[in-house]
């Protein structure tokens, strides 16, 4: 996907301004930056859930999915797991739903039987799982994740990051990666690219924006940051 001159107004504020990223096919592009720098505005642009203006190109915006921060907010309580991965397979003919359904959650390294389990029933990092096996059910060309492990225990949010590197290079899915901590953001992404209060300061292969920042705001980011084990 190629965003050209992205500029999203909230009235007299300009939350995002004149921002252009290419998310080439196949490839993790980590967006990194602090609270309110215009990170989820970016998301929620590709999506189509704000008004913007500039131009998206490359990827049909119903093949686009978004996994959010908190996996209560988007699963269903009163669903079960299986409902809920199921309900974005409406494409697939109703025989194949199930096993479907199965596939899905092995891809993200749950068992079978959670398909019957209720979210509540669920630990966090499990729960994030399911909503991005919820969110591949739907084929996307591209996978946006904004702050997936950020909500998670440290131990967990390692199991998820692995998850994501696992499922890009077994699918090959294109990701904007979304989140406050550089380190997180270094770990999954090939290229990573840096906001700073609604514009782009730096982008540039994941390897020399953390080894070799040029801009004095990813120093900063960098040094704040608590590093992450694994
Ligand atoms: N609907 C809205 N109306 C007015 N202002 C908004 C709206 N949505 C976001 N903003 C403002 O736009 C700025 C960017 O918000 P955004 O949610 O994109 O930040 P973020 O980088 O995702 O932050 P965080 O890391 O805390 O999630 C913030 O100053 C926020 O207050
Ligand atoms: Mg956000």
């Amino acid at each position: 996907m190629i965003i050209e001159n992205l500029t999203v107004r909230f009235g007299s504020f300009t939350a995002v301004e004149n921002l252009t990223l290419e998310i080439p096919p196949g490839s993790v592009v980590g967006l990194v930056g602090e609270s309110g720098s215009g990170k989820s505005t970016v998301a929620k642009a590709i999506c189509g859930l704000v008004r913007y203006e500039g131009r998206m190109s490359g990827v049909d915006p119903k093949r686009v999915q978004l996994v959010f921060q908190d996996p209560y907010a988007s699963l269903n309580p009163r669903m079960t797991v299986g409902a809920s991965v199921e309900e974005g397979l409406s494409a697939l003919p109703r025989g194949r739903r199930k096993d479907e359904v199965e596939r899905l959650l092995s891809l993200v390294s749950l068992p079978p039987e959670f398909a019957g389990r209720y979210p509540r029933e669920l630990s966090g990092g499990q729960r994030q799982r399911v909503a991005i096996a919820r969110a591949l059910g739907a084929r996307p060309e591209l996978l946006v994740a904004d702050e997936i492990t950020s909500a998670l225990d440290v131990s967990v949010q390692g199991a998820v990051l692995n998850l994501i590197r696992g499922l890009q290079a077994e699918l090959g899915l294109s990701m904007l990666f979304i989140s406050h901590n550089l380190a997180v953001v270094r770990y999954v992404s090939d290229v990573v690219a840096v906001m700073h209060r609604g514009r782009l300061v730096e982008i540039g292969p994941a390897e020399r924006v953390v080894g070799a920042p040029e801009h004095a705001y990813t120093r900063e980011l960098l040094a704040a940051v608590p590093r992450l084990r694994h």
